[in-house]
């Protein structure tokens, strides 16, 4: 049985004092740890002080991303060395918002899920639509090429332990929709790819979420999908009552 991650990919939203302050608010609403991982991915300044907050508790604090390298002359770039070393187990890499905007290419994400496995740090792999192909009620959806190419060099412990996320871009942001059939279709690729090239072992372990509209009139339903193991929630996640609502789903 895989256990569920509730994940809010909270994007370039809310400064330190707010994110903090939204911690006091759910904090002891949430689950405990024994049948559902939570997580919190907030702007990389906030990481810090969530964590300090956060130590004992079943919330998870996550990094949207990182860098290639552990260390060196890269302005800007965000170590996922010294990411580990303040206590985050887990980093969100290659979201399609990062691809669409930062020109991140299957060969750069790939380096940063080997920078971020070889050091211990989980890496949430996202993918989305991509050349192959798949047709849902006379409409077609891509998905696919972008998972072997980001999971090239990874070994057979190391994938065991890397969870997949499935984000149709056309499913997220303002004026879009979850898409059920989608959501479950998408992630059941992913799962038949994986038992493809790594083996049955590793495709009944990997954790694969969902990612695109998620709210809390939705998850129970997405959740509820064969192939989905969770969720990443990005405008739904910012309200603390929603987010509550959501992590207490089952
Ligand atoms: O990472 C998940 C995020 O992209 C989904 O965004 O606003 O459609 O829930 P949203």
């Amino acid at each position: 049985m895989r256990k569920p991650f509730i994940v809010a990919n909270w994007k370039m939203h809310k400064n330190v004092e707010q994110s903090v302050a939204f911690l006091h608010k759910v904090l002891d609403r949430l689950p405990n740890g024994d049948h559902v991982d939570i997580g919190i991915a907030p702007q990389s300044f906030a990481t810090y002080p969530m964590i300090e907050i956060t130590q004992h508790t079943n919330l998870q604090i996550i990094s949207q991303n990182a860098a290639t390298k552990y260390d060196g002359a890269y302005t800007g770039e965000i170590s996922v060395k010294d990411l580990k070393d303040m206590g985050i187990n887990y980093v969100m890499l290659g979201h399609s918002e990062r691809r669409r905007f930062f020109h991140e290419s299957n060969q750069i994400v790939n380096q940063k899920v080997l920078a971020a496995a070889n050091i211990g740090v989980t890496p949430i792999v996202c993918t989305n639509e991509d050349e192959e192909s798949i047709v849902i009620n006379n409409k077609r959806y891509y998905i696919l090429r972008q998972l072997h190419n980001v999971l090239q060099g990874l070994s057979i412990e190391q994938l065991q332990k890397v969870i997949l996320s499935f984000e149709p871009t056309s499913s997220i942001g303002e004026g879009h929709e979850m898409n059920l059939q989608l959501a479950e279709r998408g992630c059941q690729l992913l799962r038949q790819q994986i038992r493809l090239f790594y083996g049955n072992d590793v495709a009944n372990r990997i954790r694969i979420l969902y990612g695109g509209s998620v709210n809390p009139e939705n998850i129970a339903q997405v959740m509820d999908q064969p192939d989905v193991d969770g969720v990443l929630i990005g405008r739904a996640s910012l309200d603390p009552e929603k987010f509550v609502q959501m992590a207490n789903y089952q």
